[in-house]
């Protein structure tokens, strides 16, 4: 069995989107364990109610949290977070920051690692979330996978849509309402399949 974990960090429920439908393209493949993780909040409960992420956190509320030593147990991990002024969020950067020890012994070497974002807008640094994103994937010396243009619907121009080759992004636009569309969804599950078939050949 190949072990897949998706480790996210959604504040309103896009990533959280994103993240189940990676995990559904993972599961297509034979032989693979998937496991959703989310990284713990940093943000106090009342900070999150004015900022009006109650609600939406309710339905991601069951995931369990990921402590930094699960990581060890994954064969691929593929990591998922809103953008913040271009970057990756505080708590996962925060969670990441905490796997000094993973880094010292190696444990991630050789692993799989790809990741997946959402940015409030549609030039608001998709790209730079996710390529930043890999300095610390390589720092822990994984094989870093995004999703190359086998999967067509990046090439779709006949509509505003996320996905990168890169890795899967959507955008919640500026006030959250809008969803991760078919094409996002797409391919989102096409990373998550990508990503287990690759780790089944590494796996042999
Ligand atoms: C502090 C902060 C900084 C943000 N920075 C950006 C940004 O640089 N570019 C952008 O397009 N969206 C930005 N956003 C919007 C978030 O990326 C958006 O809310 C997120 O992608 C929604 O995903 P979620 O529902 O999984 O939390 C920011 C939001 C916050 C709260």
């Amino acid at each position: 069995m190949a072990k897949i974990q998706i480790v996210f960090y959604s504040m309103y429920g896009h990533v959280y989107q994103l993240a189940e439908a990676v995990a559904e393209g993972a599961r297509e493949v034979p032989k693979t364990q998937v496991q959703l993780l989310q990284v713990p909040e940093l943000m106090s409960e009342e900070a999150l109610e004015k900022s009006g992420a109650t609600a939406a956190r309710e339905a991601f509320a069951d995931i369990p949290v990921a402590k930094p030593d699960n990581l060890a147990e994954a064969d691929a991990i593929i990591f998922g977070t809103p953008t913040r002024f271009g970057n990756m969020c505080a708590q996962m950067r925060n969670f990441l920051d905490q796997t000094g020890q993973l880094w010292f012994k190696g444990t991630l070497v050789g692993k799989v690692g790809s990741v997946f974002a959402s940015t409030g807008t549609q030039h608001g640094g998709q790209e730079t979330t996710i390529t930043s994103f890999h300095s610390t994937l390589l720092h822990h010396g994984m094989i870093v996978v995004g999703v190359p243009y086998a999967e067509q619907r990046l090439l779709n121009m006949k509509e505003i849509t996320g996905g990168t080759p890169y890795g899967a992004t959507t955008m919640a636009g500026a006030d959250g309402s809008r969803q991760p569309t078919k094409n996002e969804l797409a391919i989102a599950r096409f990373q998550g399949k990508h990503v287990a078939e690759i780790t089944q050949k590494l796996c042999r």
